[in-house]
């Protein structure tokens, strides 16, 4: 029989796509740096160091894995209502906020449709965009790595479907302003705002929803909760949308043992809570730590991580004379951020390792 190449039926856009550069999993890294997986310190996924809730690992310990999860969310929608005080029709849940970009896609996004991302961000806008045969302009963000609204309005053409927003803005830890979220939203293209990291910074522009049909905002459990693994994350939009987004999803596609944690996460907010302020305290204790180093600079950050600026060239060295240490941020191969890295904020402990190792390092 004859071989079948099967580059000849996939789909030509996807043929040599470029895939997502994501991070390596604890095990991976353990085995590169020769270092035992318990003394690794892990700081290149803007995880929660202090886990989920033990509520939540109960909830999963009693879940009935035998059956499916329910495909109209409703429990979970319910109690998501009462966390961010949206009504529960505004709310559709997703396995991580990443599949709801993906539906976002999937709903808005034909070939040759464009997004418009707001550079340096987070990669999976683009990433999709790729993969959905999509085209992407980049608009620079300023010196300051703030939005350059005039920049972004002047960019969009026909083909502009849809505008990102990451606020806070990953790596960069930027808020977006409301109003500059408004300025995007009369141009009528969809608004994505991916606050991610809502928690760390208490800003948020889902208020706007109700007067914005074009407005979706995206949350996790990843972060805040210290769900990551369970992959749970959520958009808040107009009713309206936010039906289409049911009718499009895979009908059991949060498992589970993630709808079981989110909902019990939402009994335990307090208990969240206080860590979500111990990472805060943490990212301001580093960051002045790190701004007393020499030649090295730790931008600003809103999020659960710091973005730290080197002289030419020595990022890459600094990244892995720690990575020999056991120590791992995440790193960037994009123009802008070569000299860069992200240190997502870890224990106390964490910081004093970090920096003690950066003493020697820089
Ligand atoms: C800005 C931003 N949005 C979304 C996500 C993905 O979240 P989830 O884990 O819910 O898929 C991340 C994860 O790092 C992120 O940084």
């Amino acid at each position: 029989m004859e071989i079948v190449d099967i580059q000849k039926i996939i789909r030509p856009h996807l043929v040599d796509v470029k895939t997502y550069e994501a991070m390596e999993a604890p095990e991976a890294l353990a085995k590169k740096s020769g270092i035992p997986e318990s003394e690794i310190i892990k700081l290149n996924g803007n995880e929660n160091p202090y886990g989920g809730s033990q509520k939540a690992l109960d909830a999963v310990a009693k879940t009935p894995l035998h059956i499916y999860p329910d495909p109209t969310q409703t429990n979970m929608r319910i109690a998501l209502s009462g966390y961010t005080g949206m009504p529960s029709e505004n709310i559709v849940v997703g396995s991580g906020a990443d599949e709801l970009i993906d539906l976002i896609f999937r709903l808005f996004i034909s070939e040759g449709d464009k997004i418009l991302d707001c550079e340096p961000t987070f990669g999976m806008y683009s990433f999709c965009a790729r993969v959905a045969g999509g085209e992407i302009t980049l608009v620079q963000r300023d010196e300051q790595f703030d939005i350059n609204v005039p920049s972004v309005l002047n960019s969009i053409d026909d083909k502009t479907k849809v505008i990102f927003v990451t606020s806070p803005n990953n790596p960069t830890g930027n808020i977006a302003t409301e109003s500059q979220v408004t300025d995007l939203l009369s141009t009528g293209l969809l608004v994505v705002v991916d606050e991610a990291y809502y928690e760390f910074s208490g800003q948020t522009v889902q208020h706007l929803i109700s007067q914005n049909e074009n407005l979706i905002v995206l949350r996790t459990m990843s972060k805040w909760a210290g769900l990551a693994g369970l992959r749970v994350g959520y958009g808040i939009m107009h009713g309206k949308l936010a039906k289409y987004f049911m009718d499009i999803k895979p009908p059991y596609n949060v498992n589970i043992a993630a709808e079981a944690a989110l909902i019990a996460s939402l009994e335990d907010v307090n208990y969240l809570l206080s860590n979500v302020e111990k990472i805060i305290g943490e990212r301001e204790r580093m960051f002045e730590l790190i701004n007393n180093l020499p030649r090295v600079k730790a931008w600003p950050s809103s999020g659960n991580y710091l973005m730290c600026e080197f002289e030419k060239n020595e990022a890459q060295r600094v990244y892995v004379e720690l990575a020999a240490k056991g120590i791992f941020v995440r790193n960037f191969n994009s123009p802008r951020l070569g000299d860069c890295f992200r240190i997502a904020i870890g224990t106390a402990s964490d910081t004093d390792k970090l920096i003690g190792a950066m003493k020697i390092i820089v």
